[in-house]
């Protein structure tokens, strides 16, 4: 007979071991994303974290962690940004109505769902069962992918996909798009990630 206890519990650790990964591969990937370096204390308590963006060229990503989750920074291209508005009927929240309050703050319910239109924010947890999204950021056909891709993001776990504005595409198991942090622009090319008041 099966053992259901161990079942679940490897599978808590599979999800676990997912997003443990994604945040492992920060510090490498963001030599130059040091300015700000609050306490251990006040990591664990949620400290908000300032960003230095002013090396991120267009089609560039960043990952900073955030309360111990992965938060994405990507400087869209121009023709990355066009396609976005096209994508809209092949989306399951394009507007992003669904859990405003928790998944999208107001002053990124727009078209982009950001800022400024070129810089995406996001937390790189799926929405499904939390595990964490790879970067499927180049256009064209690929494996696991329709032919149309635009670029995005692909969830290895169950299949779902979403585009460059961290919105969730039609019939996949995630039900919401990825959430936009709480963030601000401290300078043109500063943010800080886990704040938003004035
Ligand atoms: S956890 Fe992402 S599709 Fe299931």
């Amino acid at each position: 007979m099966s053992d259901t206890p161990i079942d679940s519990s490897k599978r808590t650790w599979i999800i676990t071991s997912a997003c443990a990964g994604a945040v492992g591969g920060v510090a490498t990937a963001v030599p130059f994303v040091s300015t700000f370096q609050p306490s251990e204390k006040a990591k664990a308590a949620g400290a908000a974290v300032e960003v230095d963006i002013s090396a991120l060229k267009p089609g560039e990503k960043v990952t900073v962690e955030w309360r111990g989750k992965p938060v994405w920074i990507i400087k869209r291209s121009p023709e990355q940004l066009a396609e976005l508005p096209a994508l809209d009927g092949q989306l399951a929240d394009p507007q992003s109505q669904r859990k405003p309050s928790e998944l999208t703050p107001e002053y990124a319910r727009n078209e982009y769902r950001s800022i400024k239109p070129e810089i995406m924010v996001a937390v790189g947890i799926c929405t499904h069962l939390g595990c964490s999204p790879v970067d499927k950021l180049q256009a064209g056909p690929q494996p696991s992918l329709p032919d149309d891709w635009k670029g995005g993001f692909l969830c290895p776990c169950h299949g779902s996909t979403f585009d460059l504005a961290g919105r969730v595409f039609k019939n996949k198991p995630a039900p919401d798009n990825l959430e936009v942090p709480p963030h601000k622009y401290l300078s043109e090319t500063k943010l800080l990630i886990g704040e938003d008041k004035a």
